[in-house]
């Protein structure tokens, strides 16, 4: 099983460039030609949030035309740049989300991997939260399935990466402590895949792997001082390939260079 993912598609209006610098749409339509040119053809692709950058149904509308190459099953999840009714109401036949008002978490029994998603999204801020509720339905969804090898994704990384100004808006730590117990009990979690960093990064994490995939729109800097700021690099736009070879499950980052 081949599982593709994009993360932090920042997707602005037509004649609009991100931060009046990025051409997201552009560098997204590359990623995505790049990933349908790929060999073999990833079985699915995941959209781990920032799907757009302001959370307007105009940018929704846009991005769901940009996202028309794929052929393959689709998943998308939120980040602090979205918004849960715009994105539902755009992508309505998206069966796997849930209804309109609730966090947007769901699990996808299709593959050989297991796919669990998980809305950390706080509207109006940028930092993430998990509720007990969806924790416990996490922990309940894990407990239903405990053969099977479990992919999870949710938009902040649950850990601190050494980028100041990242990290003040990363899960917030009640819900990661939280989350990490769950995620300590259930062996089968093979990854948590994340985004929110622009950066690929990756970490061991309460007994699993976590990694962070870069952005298809553009990466911040690598800034480990304790009072380091955030600003882009020219660092290319890429993607992630998650290969399940049967026994494990092995990453791939492909730097987007069409
Ligand atoms: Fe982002």
């Amino acid at each position: 099983m081949l599982i593709a993912q994009i993360s932090d598609l920042h997707v602005t209006l037509p004649g609009q460039l991100a931060y009046g610098i990025f051409d997201t749409a552009g560098n997204l339509s590359g990623c995505l030609a790049q990933i349908m040119q790929a060999n073999p053809v990833p079985d699915v692709v995941l959209a781990t949030g920032d799907l757009v950058e302001t959370g307007a149904p105009d940018e929704y509308r846009r991005l769901r035309e940009l996202l028309a190459p794929l052929t393959m099953p689709l998943y998308l999840i939120p980040g602090n740049h979205d918004d849960r009714a715009a994105l539902c109401a755009a992508f309505r036949d998206h069966a796997y989300l849930p209804r309109e008002g609730e966090p947007l978490r769901y699990a996808v029994e299709d593959f050989e991997v297991r796919l669990i998603a998980l809305d950390t999204m706080i509207p109006g801020a940028d930092g993430g939260t998990l509720d007990d509720a969806q924790l416990d339905w996490f922990d309940a969804t894990l407990s239903a399935a405990p053969g099977r090898p479990t992919l999870v994704l949710m938009h902040h990384p649950p850990f601190k990466t050494g980028i100041r100004c990242m990290d003040e808006i990363a899960l917030d730590a009640a819900s990661a402590c939280r989350l990490g117990a769950i995620v300590e009990r259930h062996r089968h979690v093979e990854r948590i895949v994340c985004g929110h960093v622009h950066r690929g990064i990756q970490a061991r994490w309460r007994g699993t792997a976590v990694s962070v995939c870069p952005s298809t729109a553009f990466q911040y800097i690598l800034d480990l001082r304790e009072n380091g700021f955030n600003s882009s690099t020219r660092e290319p736009p890429a993607y992630q390939a998650h290969f399940w070879n049967g026994a494990e499950l092995v990453t791939h980052t492909i730097a987007v260079t069409r």
